[in-house]
């Protein structure tokens, strides 16, 4: 008899002889491997996995680990895996897994060369972009209606355990954490939105469109360049469409619009400040779309000495930037656990600094109503710290 079948032969007579102490070791190894199983699956689905093939630093080809440490979804605990699977649900991240396991494969067998050539096909390509990561992964956790929908259609966990946050992800409660719109029914006031629901759902527009790279540019929020509206409304401009005109800016400018009018943040409780400059049209300091107005520029108009005003504006909207930036990333970091009005501080907060960010001409717009604005932040960080109990009690300094 071969030492295997005795083996076995020993196993059976130690199940018939003792059935109870055989079925609570059977019962312990079961646990003992899924347990196994699960961290695995657990590890293998973390960043820091993902990163040890795709290690590189700076942009590109498998700097992927990279771009997404310094990208807004990082920053509040959105992982590889919630984006780069066919879909939400359970089975979406188990076919993620096993196109991992290819992923292993091609790591041992295919060159440098063939892997970098790959991963390089999504460059400056929504199509490539939009397959590889649906719009329904997106719309999950920026849509109502998606999220509802994806939740009806898919088994959403194994036995009660979602492997990955995107699983247990529940609109519009997830949104209301980060502050963020339901993309699809909602316009903003104090960004420069595009009507998301003229482009993606009346006219088929993909998020790569307008947002490509929206995880790996390397930056903390999208890069959206003014060329790629330009390019597919000349597009559609010949297919008998009306899109905006180049020329008009104030069409797609929103927040710049509102910045120089002085009511950008009159939602926030800011007060209006009208500018002494709020008549001069963009194009009377913006030669054309791409003009960035120089200090001199300043001078078409005024005497000698105002480009120097220029610089003061800017150097002073940089300085309490810098301020304002350190206090909120200081408390990205823990925004899932504040309390409830605190966290709709920390919303607001965000949403301003972005409007200031967003107009992009560091005070110049409106120098007053910058000034307000930081002022206004300055409030909120008091009552942050002191706890939140008098958010919405018109708090505002008087002046
Ligand atoms: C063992 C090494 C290895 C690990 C670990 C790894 N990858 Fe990859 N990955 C590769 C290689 C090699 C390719 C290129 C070949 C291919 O398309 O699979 C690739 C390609 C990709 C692609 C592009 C797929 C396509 O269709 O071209 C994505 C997305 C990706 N990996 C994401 C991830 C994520 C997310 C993780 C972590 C959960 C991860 N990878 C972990 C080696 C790895
Ligand atoms: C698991 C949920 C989740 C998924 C999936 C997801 N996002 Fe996000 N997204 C977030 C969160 C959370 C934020 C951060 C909100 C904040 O800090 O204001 C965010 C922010 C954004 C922003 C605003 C910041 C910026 O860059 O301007 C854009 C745009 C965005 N996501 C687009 C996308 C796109 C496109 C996809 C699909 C490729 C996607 N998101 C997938 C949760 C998600
Ligand atoms: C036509 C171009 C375009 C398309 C297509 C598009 N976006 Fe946007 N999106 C924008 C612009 C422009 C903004 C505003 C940026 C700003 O002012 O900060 C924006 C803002 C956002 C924001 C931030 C919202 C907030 O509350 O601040 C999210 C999230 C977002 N987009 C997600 C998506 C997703 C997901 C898709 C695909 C379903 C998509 N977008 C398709 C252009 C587009
Ligand atoms: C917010 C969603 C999102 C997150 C989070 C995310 N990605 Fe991506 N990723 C994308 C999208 C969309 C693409 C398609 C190309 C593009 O537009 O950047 C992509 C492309 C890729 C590619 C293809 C090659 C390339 O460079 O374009 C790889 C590999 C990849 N991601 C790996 C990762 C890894 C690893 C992580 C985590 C460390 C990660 N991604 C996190 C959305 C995401
Ligand atoms: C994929 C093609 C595509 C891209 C990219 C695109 N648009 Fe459009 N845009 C359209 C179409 C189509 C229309 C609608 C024309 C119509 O209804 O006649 C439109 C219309 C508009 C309008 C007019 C809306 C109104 O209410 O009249 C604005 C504003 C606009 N786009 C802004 C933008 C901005 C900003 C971007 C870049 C961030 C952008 N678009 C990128 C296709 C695009
Ligand atoms: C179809 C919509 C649209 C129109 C029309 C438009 N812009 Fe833009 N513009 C954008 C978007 C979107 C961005 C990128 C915003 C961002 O980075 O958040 C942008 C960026 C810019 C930038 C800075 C970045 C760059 O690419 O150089 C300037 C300056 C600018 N616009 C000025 C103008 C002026 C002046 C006009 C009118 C002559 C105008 N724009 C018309 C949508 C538009
Ligand atoms: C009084 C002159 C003036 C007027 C009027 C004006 N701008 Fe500007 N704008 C500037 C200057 C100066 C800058 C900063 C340029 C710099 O320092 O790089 C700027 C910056 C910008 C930027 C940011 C560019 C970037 O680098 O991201 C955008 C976008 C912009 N303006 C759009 C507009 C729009 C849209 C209007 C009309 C609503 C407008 N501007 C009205 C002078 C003006
Ligand atoms: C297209 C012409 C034009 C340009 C270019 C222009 N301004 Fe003005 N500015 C005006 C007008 C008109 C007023 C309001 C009338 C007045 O008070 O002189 C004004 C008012 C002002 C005021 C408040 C009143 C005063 O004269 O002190 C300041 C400050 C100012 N501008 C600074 C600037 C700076 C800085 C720049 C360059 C970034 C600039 N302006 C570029 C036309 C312009």
């Amino acid at each position: 008899m071969s030492k295997l079948a005795k083996l076995f032969r020993g196993i059976g007579s130690f199940i018939k002889g003792h059935p109870f102490i055989s079925l609570l070791i059977f019962i312990a190894a079961l646990i003992a491997c899924t347990g196994i199983t699960y961290e695995l699956m657990h590890y293998t689905s973390s960043p820091e996995f993902c990163r040890k093939c795709h290690p590189n630093e700076g942009v590109g080809p498998l700097a992927e680990y990279h771009t997404w440490s310094n990208n807004v979804h990082a920053a509040n605990g959105v992982e590889c895996i919630d984006c780069h699977s066919s879909s939400p649900g359970a089975w979406g991240y188990m076919k993620a897994k096993m196109g991992g396991l290819y992923d292993l494969f091609a790591e041992l067998f295919i060159s440098k060369e063939a892997k970098l050539a790959k991963l390089s096909r999504f460059e400056g390509n929504p199509k490539e972009s939009a397959a590889l990561v649906g719009q329904n992964v997106c719309l999950h956790c920026h849509s109502d209606k998606v999220n509802i929908d994806n939740r009806k259609a898919h088994v959403m966990s194994f036995a009660g355990v979602a492997m990955r946050q995107i699983d247990r992800v529940v609109n519009p409660e997830f949104r209301n954490i980060f502050g963020l719109r339901d993309i699809i029914t909602e316009r903003s006031s104090y960004t420069s939105d595009p009507n998301h629901s003229l482009h993606v759902v009346e006219n088929g527009a993909l998020c790569a469109d307008c947002h490509i790279k929206v995880s790996h540019s390397g930056s903390y929020y999208s890069n959206i360049d003014m060329q790629t509206c330009f390019d597919c409304h000349e597009i559609k401009r010949s297919e008998g469409k009306k899109p905006a005109e180049n020329d008009n800016c104030v069409i797609c400018h929103a927040t710049q619009v509102s910045v120089q009018a002085g009511v950008a943040a009159q939602s926030f409780g800011v007060e209006d400040v009208v500018w002494e400059m709020a008549s001069n049209d963009c194009m009377d300091c913006h030669e054309n779309a791409f003009d960035r107005p120089s200090r001199e520029s300043c001078e078409n108009c005024h005497e000698e000495g105002y480009a120097e005003l220029k610089d003061m504006f800017q150097e002073n909207f940089d300085e309490q930037l810098v301020k304002a930036d350190a206090f909120w990333s200081s408390h990205l970091k823990d925004r899932r656990q504040l309390t409830r009005s605190k966290r709709e501080i920390f919303n607001s907060y965000e949403q301003l600094l972005n409007i200031l960010k967003n107009d992009g001409s560091r005070g110049i717009h409106n120098s007053g109503y910058t000034d307000k604005i930081f002022e206004h932040l300055a409030v909120l960080e008091e009552e942050f710290t002191d706890g939140g109990e008098s958010v919405g009690e018109g708090s505002e300094t008087p002046e």
